[in-house]
Formats: C-alpha cells, sequence, structure tokens
C-alpha cells in the first residue's frame, strides 16, 4: 500500500456481512472518506458486499448493486485486497476468511466467537500468506484493547486483566442495583431496547465474556487457550438484593473477565465479582465495557468505552482498515501457538507465565460453576468470599442463619461481615466470610442443610481485594427482623 505522500489509490474491500456492524462499517467509510483518505493516502471503496437476503431493508443506503448473495462474487472479485467479515457465526464466516487469505487478502474480522475458538489457526494462516488477520472489533466494541495488547504492550510483562467485557450483562446489574427489579424483568427490557438477543443465552451465562477473555489471554500471553475450559459462571443467578447488599457491604457487582498469573499458571475466569467502590472498574455502568491491564513496567491502565453497537464496533473496524492503509508492515503478528498452562485455582501468590509446551489443565470452581472435573478451591485463605441465602420468611430466617453460622464456626470459617435484605416475600441474607475456599464454604452449606433446604439457593461469588477484619460475628447482635 502507499504511503500519504503519494497520490491517493484506490483500495478495494469487500463485506462480508451488512447488518448492525456491517452497515456501520459502510456509512463510515462513506462518512469519513475524505479523513482516510488525506490522514492514508487511500482512496476506499466498498467494492461488494455478501448477504443473505437482497430485499432486506437497510439504513445503511449502500448501493443495492454491490450486494450479492453468492460469496464468490466478493473472493473472485481481482480488486479487492481486504475483506471485512462481519456476518458473526463459525461457519460459512471461517470457510470464507480462510478463502480470503489463501489469496492473499487481508482481513478485518468483529467475530469473537470465531477467533477464540479458531483464531490460532486463522492467524497462522495469515503469516502463511504474508496477509494480515486484524480483529480489534471482537472485544470490547469500540476500545482499542487488542492493539494495546498486540501493538504497544510489547516491552511490558502482562500479569493480570480485569474486563467488563459484556455490556448485555453490566446493563443488567446495573438496572437491577438502581430500579431493585430482577433478573427476569429486565432482561425483557434489554431485548426491547436491542441489548439483548432474543436468545440472551451467550451474553448472561458469560461465554460471550469468555471468548474476549480467551483473546485477550491469547493476546497477553502469545498462548492459546481452550476457551470451553475457562471457569465460568453467569448472572442469572443474582438477585436485585445481592445488588443492594453488595452496595451496603462497600461493593458492586460486575460479571468481571479475569486473567491472572498463579504460582502454578494463569488463572482465567468469567464471574459475578464483588469489586470495592474504588476498584476501577466498580463504577463502570450500564452497557459500557472497561479493560484493566496490570503490566509490570507500566503499571495500571484502565480503559472503559461502548463495547458494542453500530458505531463503537465500526469504529473498531475501521481502524483496523486504516491501520494496514497506514502501513501493513508496521502490524506486529500476534502468534497464539504457545500453550497456556491453566493454573489448578488462583493460589493467591504471582509466579511465572505459566506458559509451558505440555498440554493445557485447568481448574474449575465449587458448586454454580459451568465447567466440569474437580471442584477446587476459590482462592487464597485471605481471599474474601460473598454468601447469599434465601429464606421464605421471617420465621425460618433464625434457623437458617444459626445453622449456617454454627456450620462456619465448626469448620473455622470467619464472617467479617453480614447484612439482611427484603427479597420479593423473603429474606436475602449475606455474609462476607474469610479463611474459606469455596469448596469448604460449601462443605459447610450441606452440613448445614441437612437441618434445612437451602443450599440449592446459594449463591458464592469472590470478593476483590483485602476485607476489613476488624468486624467480627457477634451471635447477640445479629439483626433477627428488618
Ligand atoms: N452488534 C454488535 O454490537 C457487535 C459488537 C461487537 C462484535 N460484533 C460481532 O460482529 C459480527 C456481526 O454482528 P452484527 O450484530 O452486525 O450481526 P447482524 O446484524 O446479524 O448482521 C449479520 C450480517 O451478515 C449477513 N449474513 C449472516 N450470515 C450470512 C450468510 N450465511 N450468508 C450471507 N450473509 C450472511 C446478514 O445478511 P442479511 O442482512 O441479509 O440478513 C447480515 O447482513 C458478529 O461476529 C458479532 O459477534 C457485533
Amino acid at each position: 500500500m502507499t504511503n500519504k505522500h503519494q497520490t491517493a489509490q484506490t483500495v478495494f474491500i469487500g463485506l462480508l456481512g451488512l447488518g448492525t456492524v456491517g452497515g456501520g462499517v459502510y456509512k463510515t467509510i462513506e462518512r469519513n472518506r475524505e479523513t482516510i483518505r488525506v490522514r492514508t493516502g487511500h482512496d476506499v471503496q466498498v467494492a461488494r458486499i455478501l448477504v443473505r437476503d437482497l430485499e432486506k431493508e437497510r439504513d445503511c443506503q449502500a448501493d443495492c448493486a454491490l450486494l450479492t448473495l453468492d460469496a464468490s462474487d466478493v473472493l473472485d472479485d481481482a480488486r479487492i485486497s481486504v475483506c471485512v467479515e462481519v456476518m458473526g457465526g463459525i461457519e460459512p464466516a471461517r470457510s470464507l476468511i480462510e478463502q480470503a487469505l489463501c489469496s492473499g487478502r487481508h482481513v478485518i474480522t468483529a467475530n469473537k466467537e470465531l477467533m477464540a475458538r479458531h483464531g490460532a489457526e486463522l492467524l497462522a494462516l495469515a503469516a502463511e500468506h504474508d496477509v494480515h488477520l486484524l480483529f480489534e472489533a471482537s472485544v470490547a466494541g469500540g476500545i482499542p484493547v487488542i492493539r494495546l495488547l498486540q501493538g504497544y504492550l510489547t516491552a511490558n510483562r502482562v500479569s493480570e486483566i480485569q474486563g467488563i467485557l459484556n455490556g448485555t450483562c453490566n446493563y443488567i446489574l446495573t438496572q437491577m442495583r438502581e430500579t431493585g427489579r430482577e433478573y427476569e424483568e429486565i432482561v425483557i427490557e434489554a431485548q426491547q431496547l436491542g441489548y439483548a438477543e432474543a436468545d440472551p443465552t451467550a451474553d448472561v451465562e458469560g461465554f460471550d465474556a469468555a471468548s474476549k477473555l480467551a483473546i485477550l489471554t491469547n493476546l497477553a500471553y502469545e498462548a492459546h487457550v481452550d476457551v470451553t475450559r475457562i471457569e465460568r459462571q453467569g448472572i442469572t443467578q443474582l438477585r436485585a438484593a445481592d445488588l443492594r447488599l453488595a452496595d451496603q457491604l462497600g461493593y458492586a457487582v460486575k460479571l468481571i473477565g479475569a486473567v491472572r498469573e498463579a504460582a502454578t499458571g494463569v488463572h482465567l475466569s468469567v464471574r459475578p465479582r464483588l469489586l470495592p467502590k474504588h476498584h476501577p472498574l466498580a463504577g463502570v455502568d450500564d452497557v459500557f465495557n472497561a479493560v484493566t491491564i496490570h503490566a509490570d513496567v507500566v503499571g495500571e491502565l484502565t480503559f472503559i468505552g461502548r463495547g458494542a453497537g453500530e458505531l463503537p464496533t465500526a469504529s473498531a473496524v475501521t481502524e483496523d482498515l486504516t491501520a494496514l492503509l497506514a502501513g501493513a508492515d508496521a502490524l506486529r503478528r500476534p502468534s497464539w501457538t504457545r500453550t497456556l498452562q491453566l493454573a489448578l485455582e488462583d493460589d493467591g501468590t504471582t509466579g511465572g507465565a505459566g506458559l509451558t509446551s505440555g498440554s493445557a489443565s485447568v481448574a474449575t470452581g465449587g458448586a454454580g460453576l459451568a465447567t466440569g472435573g474437580a471442584s477446587v478451591a476459590a482462592g487464597s485463605a485471605g481471599d474474601a468470599l460473598y454468601l447469599a441465602l434465601t429464606a421464605a420468611s421471617e420465621a425460618e430466617l433464625v434457623p437458617l442463619v444459626d445453622g449456617v453460622e454454627a456450620a462456619f464456626r465448626q469448620a473455622g470459617i470467619r464472617v467479617v461481615e453480614r447484612q439482611l435484605a427484603v427479597d420479593g416475600g423473603g429474606r436475602r441474607q449475606a455474609w462476607l466470610l474469610l479463611g474459606a475456599r469455596e469448596q469448604g464454604v460449601h462443605a459447610a452449606l450441606a452440613q448445614a442443610a441437612q437441618t434445612g433446604n437451602f443450599a440449592a439457593n446459594a449463591l458464592l461469588l469472590p470478593v476483590e481485594g483485602p476485607v476489613a477484619t476488624g468486624v467480627e460475628w457477634d451471635v447477640e447482635s445479629y439483626p433477627r427482623a428488618l
């Protein structure tokens, strides 16, 4: 490609998809063509657009003559040097990207699911054909976190990344906290507002965030993790009372995708976590995404922005395009070939990057976490956990609390804080626990459940950061009614 001092050359691109993101890309190219020309020295023209339905009404005003149902009209067009995949899904997106790369075209994709599952082989294919595969839009929409990890933090070692990586979940949790309404009601509202899919499973069960976390991890450690083995817990078990209780305890609850170095490897999880209110991600609300990166030289960096939507996502795609136009040779090629040793669990210590050439092993959490295998501890004995249980009535609350706290005493689990809230017709009791791993709390609950029926509704979440340990459990001062 030329530099900006030469006469502008026309670069033809092929769009694979013209939905929310594709339409935004088309509009951005039309609207900002002159800016792009001045800054990159290239005129960008959309040459062909693959869609499923030629009759569909579209608000991006794309020239109908460019639309086609036949992928070969795009892939066989000799003018096209860059393909932009914004169709979504695994197939036919994967095959089309492979064809584009093999024919010597650069590819830009917004497809996190595809990059998380097949990114390693697609990047290898791109390298083999001396072209680039760029995917800024696949994580956190408009936030340039991929560029940061891939192109900027090259002299730093990343030790930890935490992100609010799913705007749908963040919107739902924010609304639950602010309005006191329950998940079921707000997810319907989110669907009406276009923030949630008709089937919200991928978002609310953490699959989407897990894909994004896998991509960030692969970039940070130049490795390849199996996304299906990431510890994952969604937001569907949370009650509005939990958001309120956490708030009273001094925390915000956020669905956090986290990768953290531990002594035994790298620990990955997508879980709702209690973040102290001074945490950089605690105040990030609604559909916003945010990513905090800890690196050894620069320290902590936090980026906040719109993680989805037509234009923020189109911005990321188009910035990939302009980066290519400005000089493909300057782009660093990520290599996701190394196997990442996944820690059995965060043991609370930091260690090496956990990169080995052996096969990956992965930890799974206690009850309520979606991955299978051995159930192991949540963290170091010094880490705190949030536990909440609902009693059907005030009358059932006292024996429940007595039973649970007796089991904690027996197991050596310390209660450092507790709060009580109304939960529908019942009562939601929350504790901050110290000195326990998740497995230990579940064992104590199972023991206490022999005298009651509450273990099934237990919600157990990790708490970030140190908790004040001055406040210890005192049965006499326990609030017995609201
Ligand atoms: N939406 C966001 O905010 C967002 C944010 C970040 C990343 N992404 C990612 O961006 C990608 C696109 O998302 P989107 O929201 O733009 O999706 P979308 O609105 O559903 O658009 C998909 C487009 O691809 C076309 N398409 C799908 N399957 C096709 C097939 N088999 N053959 C031909 N055309 C096909 C559709 O054609 P028709 O128009 O004819 O149906 C449509 O134009 C996904 O990978 C998504 O994860 C989206």
